[in-house]
């Protein structure tokens, strides 16, 4: 929320108003009192640590972000990367910290001059730990930083320090996961244990559905941690978002821009953020002085924020699409425009068939094995045969993106339920909806079709029933 406020700010700021300020007084985030009170418990309560997951865009930083700026903690952030090894990431974190590394690695050359196993710093400490432990510690090379060395060197720090380990799933796509999460279990353990003597912590974020898929399955992180799961905001929640957004800024968005945005978002803060920024630029490109978002200028925004965020975060999406078949971009396409989030095996399958008559029941299978098992772009639960995006953010915004390409959406074998003198109702598997008859063409006889402008699908499949 302050990032997307500040943005705007920043936009008004160098536009309009010279003179605006104060806007960091005004930190909030909707929807989460729950999670923000769940969080400031753990962080209170000694010998637990943290770990915040959901999917990508969801706000799981920004909570993490909220919450340690609401007391001065000694917060010290690091994005975890592909590269860095567990000591890395550990080394860095403590040097932000004021550890002194000096002391510490002069000790490491003496051991090496000396040719003995394992740093000084777990020497010192290992008569602490059982044997077990200890032995573990003393294998480890002489360069590399042990749980024990940073529970040291936190411990020599007075005031509580609060490490955050942000993105953490890209750990996953290291060299050695295992040993980063075996590392990671032990330092949470010591901690958790010593906490009479060092109550900092670590609070670990990153795109998961639980910890276990995060960060391994370890006795020790279930027992020492407290896990935060961020669902997508609810519809509601969105629209307070925008309505704050207006308060602040003394603007306008028009009733069916911001319906619009609160449905397509399907709950994810970012694409309200990315979309409702090129909306205020929209705007003030069209006239300067302006005040409120017309429809017109949500066209041109989402358009820019689709390109953005393919760019970034869902650049996966062109890499999958230089290799996939037709039916599964068939298959992709239909997921994206449909108005359920996570559709059955059957019912994606009918609505691909009332999009791509031609795709049979064999192909689909076949391409979205492909989809599923091979590329791994989307995800089939096994437990009740839902097929999704494997990024849930992949959605709202490929949505937009699939509608661009097209001026009108023509949906075969459609049940048309009831006409009046200007509208129609249609049921498209299952979802009813009430269509303007000046504005579609259909026919309802012979293959029973509906051809649905760009626009008005837009406005009307925007997945209302799926939350
Ligand atoms: N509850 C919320 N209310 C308002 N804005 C939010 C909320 N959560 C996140 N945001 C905004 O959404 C965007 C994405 O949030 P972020 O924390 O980066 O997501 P994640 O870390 O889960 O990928 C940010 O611009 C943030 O300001
Ligand atoms: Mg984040």
């Amino acid at each position: 929320m302050y990032t997307f406020r500040w943005c705007f700010y920043h936009l008004i700021y160098i536009d309009l108003y010279p003179f605006l300020s104060g806007l960091c007084s005004k930190l909030t985030l909707v929807g989460r009192e729950q999670e923000i009170k769940d969080l400031e418990n753990i962080i209170n309560r000694p010998g637990q640590h943290a770990i915040v997951i959901g999917d990508r865009g969801v706000g799981k930083t920004s909570l993490v972000k909220l919450v340690l700026s609401k007391k001065r903690y000694n917060d010290i952030w690091r994005t975890c990367d592909v590269i860095s090894s567990f000591s890395h990431v550990f080394k860095s974190l403590l040097k932000n910290c004021g550890i002194d590394f000096r002391q510490f690695e002069e000790s490491n050359e003496i051991r090496s001059l000396g040719k003995i196993e394992g740093s000084a710093l777990v020497i010192k400490g290992a008569g602490q730990l059982s044997r077990k432990y200890a032995e573990k510690y003393r294998t480890t090379p002489v360069e590399s930083l042990t749980p024990w060395d940073i529970y040291e060197s936190l411990k020599q720090i007075q005031k509580k320090c609060i490490l955050v380990l942000d993105e953490y799933d890209a750990i996953h796509r290291g060299k050695n996961p295992e040993v980063f999460h075996e590392n990671l279990a032990y330092t949470m353990k010591i901690l958790a244990d010593h906490s009479d003597k060092c109550d900092s912590k670590l609070v670990v974020v990153g795109v998961a559905r639980t910890s276990t898929d995060l960060l391994g399955k370890h006795e020790s992180i279930q027992r020492s941690t407290r896990e935060i799961y961020l669902q997508p905001l609810r519809c509601e929640h969105i629209i307070d978002f925008i309505n704050l957004a207006e308060k602040d800024l003394n603007i306008k968005f028009d009733d069916d821009v911001k319906q619009q945005i609160a449905y397509g978002s399907l709950g994810y803060p970012y694409y309200v953020h990315l979309v409702g920024l090129e909306c205020i630029e929209a705007m003030l490109n069209r006239d300067k002085n302006k005040r409120n978002i017309l429809w017109e200028d949500f066209e041109i925004a989402v358009k820019k924020a689709v390109n953005k965020a393919f760019r970034a975060e869902l650049g996966k999406y062109n890499a999958v699409l230089r290799v996939s078949d037709p039916v599964e971009k068939a298959i992709i396409e239909t997921l994206a425009i449909i108005p359920e989030m996570y559709p059955k095996r059957d019912k994606l399958y009918l609505y691909l068939k009332s999009v791509y008559p031609d795709v049979s029941r064999e192909e689909f299978e076949a391409a979205l094995n492909r989809q599923t098992q091979e590329k791994r772009f989307l995800f089939l639960s096994k437990r009740n045969d839902e097929i999704r995006f494997l990024d849930p953010l992949m959605k709202p915004f490929l949505s937009d993106r699939v509608l661009e390409g097209k001026e009108s959406i023509k949906i075969n074998d459609v049940r048309f339920l009831w006409e009046e003198e200007k509208s129609i109702q249609i049921d498209w598997n299952g979802y009813q909806v009430w269509l303007p008859k000046s504005q579609v063409k259909y026919r309802k006889t012979r293959g029973k079709i509906i051809i649905i402008p760009k626009w008005l699908f837009k406005k009307k499949f925007n997945f209302q029933k799926a939350w």
